[in-house]
């Protein structure tokens, strides 16, 4: 059987991206190879990570591009010659339209710091989500792996893992506890179990 050939969608620093590639590396991804690495931002740690491991990169910069549809055509057209499977969104920044996310319907995944249904959707991303958690004073949080569809972290749940809040925690300290408790060991384990299942 072939492998799943992934593509990760990127903004910033880059750990799940880390996370994945590690996951290649022990065996917990068997059935898919990361082959690309795609930034909207141009300097995205992201990128030096993909580079020290080895794989290709894009830079496609929605400035640059003019408009939403230009840049989603831009990054398909890189998706299509690359023959791209599987589009993981690690720490994607950016909000893609339904005539993106319509052209792979259950072939995005993407990585939530909350569980979903708390904690997501438009505004909520990054140190947002975790802020609003400790804001609203939930006790329990954690990160959910899910499909993408046209809503904002609306797509089918794949897997998601509870995280503890402690007392003092701040957005800083809970976001790096959920990475390390959830992120990092649900996305690779979604990602095997999707490109095992393709
Ligand atoms: C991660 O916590 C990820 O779940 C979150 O941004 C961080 C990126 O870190 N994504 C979202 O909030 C998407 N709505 P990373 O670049 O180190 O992987």
């Amino acid at each position: 059987m072939s492998k799943a050939r992934i593509a990760v969608m990127v903004s910033g620093g880059g750990t799940n991206l880390q996370a994945l590639i590690d996951a290649q590396n022990s065996g917990i991804i068997t059935s898919g190879s990361v082959k690309l690495v795609i930034s909207n931002n141009p300097d995205a740690y992201a990128l030096e990570r993909a580079k020290k491991a080895g794989i290709q990169t894009a830079v496609v910069s929605k400035k640059q591009c003019g408009s939403q549809d230009i840049f989603e055509e831009k990054i398909k057209e890189i998706l299509s010659i690359k023959k791209i499977d599987i589009i993981v969104l690690a720490g994607f920044m950016s909000i893609l339209s339904a005539n993106f996310t319509n052209a792979y319907p259950e072939r995005i995944i993407n990585v939530h710091p909350s569980l979903i249904p708390s904690f997501c959707g438009k505004g909520f991303y990054g140190l947002k989500v975790h802020e609003a958690a400790l804001k609203y004073g939930v006790k329990v949080t954690g990160a959910t792996v899910h499909f993408v569809n046209e809503i904002p972290d609306g797509g089918k749940i794949i897997m998601q893992k509870a995280v503890e809040i402690l007392e003092g925690d701040t957005p800083e300290t809970l976001q790096k506890r959920v990475m390390q408790q959830a992120e990092w060991k649900i996305l690779p384990e979604a990602v095997e179990k999707v490109c095992s299942e393709i």
